[in-house]
C-alpha cells in the first residue's frame, strides 16, 4: 500500500489542498471523493453515522477512523475512544486533529475489548469479499465487552446492476455482486487497487448469524443504505440460553 489516502489527507490538514481523490470500481467510472468530506463535523454527517454516534456508549473503537471526525466528536462527548486505521498518513492527521488515542494497526490485530465498535462509511468494505466476512465478523466478536455492540453501516448496491426498462442483471455465476475492485488515483499517482465489499443487509445478518451473533436493522438510509446493529447472540436478551 503506498498509501495515497492518507497523503491526500495530509496535505488537506496541511493546508495543501488542491485537488480531491478520484475512485472508480469495476462496474462504475470515475467519481470524485471530496476530501473536506472526509473531514466533516457532525452537523455534515449523514443520518446512519449521526444515529451511530448516538447509540456509542462504553469504551469505544472507532475501526478505520480516517482523520477521526467520529472519535473527535464521541471524545468531545466525553466517551473513551480508541481510534484505528491501517493508513499512517490518517492516523497522522487524526492526531493532529486532537483524537487522544490513535493507532496505525489493522482491526486483525486489535486485541483489546470494546463496549461499542463503529465501522462506518461503507463498514463492511473493510471485510474485502464475502468470503472473509466471517473472519472479520468472529475476530470482533472477540473484542466485545459483554453486552457490547458493532454499529455498521453498508450498501445493497444492487440498483448499480439497474438496466435501462427498470430490470437487474446480476450475473448469479459470478462473484457476490458487492464485491468490488476499487481504484484511487491523487496527483496522478494511482494506490494499489483495493477489494472493496458492500453487503445487503440480509447477507450481513445470516453470515453473523453463521458466527453466534444478532444482526438488527436499526435505520435505513435514503439510498439502498442502512445502519445495523451487531451484538453477542450470548448476550442478546431474548435468547433463552
Ligand atoms: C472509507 S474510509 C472511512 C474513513 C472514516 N471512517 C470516515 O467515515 O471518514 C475507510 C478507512 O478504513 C481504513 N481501513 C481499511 N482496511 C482497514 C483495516 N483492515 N483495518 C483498519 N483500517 C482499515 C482505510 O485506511 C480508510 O481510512
Amino acid at each position: 500500500m503506498k498509501d495515497i489516502f492518507g497523503k491526500a489527507l495530509l496535505d488537506y490538514q496541511n493546508g495543501n489542498y488542491t485537488e480531491d481523490i478520484i475512485t472508480s470500481t469495476s462496474i462504475s467510472d470515475e467519481d470524485i471523493l471530496p476530501l473536506p468530506y472526509l473531514f466533516r463535523s457532525f452537523s455534515e454527517m449523514p443520518k446512519l453515522e449521526q444515529k451511530a454516534l448516538q447509540l456509542a456508549k462504553g469504551y469505544v473503537l472507532d475501526v478505520g477512523c480516517g482523520t477521526g471526525s467520529h472519535s473527535l466528536y464521541l471524545e468531545k462527548k466525553g466517551l473513551h475512544v480508541k481510534a484505528i486505521d491501517i493508513s499512517k498518513g490518517a492516523i497522522h492527521v487524526a492526531k493532529q486533529r486532537g483524537v487522544t488515542n490513535a493507532e496505525a494497526i489493522d482491526i486483525l490485530d486489535e486485541t483489546e475489548t470494546f463496549d461499542t465498535i463503529l465501522l462506518l462509511m461503507n463498514g463492511t468494505g473493510i471485510f474485502q469479499e464475502l468470503i472473509q466476512v466471517s473472519k472479520y465478523l468472529k475476530h470482533l466478536k472477540s473484542l466485545l465487552k459483554p453486552n457490547g455492540q458493532i454499529l455498521i453501516d453498508s450498501s445493497d448496491i444492487k440498483y448499480m446492476y439497474e438496466d435501462e426498462d427498470g430490470g437487474f442483471w446480476v450475473d448469479t455465476s459470478a462473484e457476490y455482486y458487492g464485491e468490488l475492485d476499487y481504484f484511487i488515483s491523487y496527483k496522478g499517482e494511482k494506490e494499489t487497487p483495493l477489494k472493496w465489499l458492500y453487503l445487503d443487509f440480509n447477507t450481513l445478518k445470516l453470515a453473523c448469524e453463521t458466527v453466534g451473533l444478532h444482526c438488527e436493522l436499526i435505520k435505513e438510509g435514503e439510498h439502498f443504505d442502512y445502519l445495523a446493529r451487531i451484538t453477542d447472540l450470548y448476550f442478546t436478551k431474548d435468547i433463552s440460553i
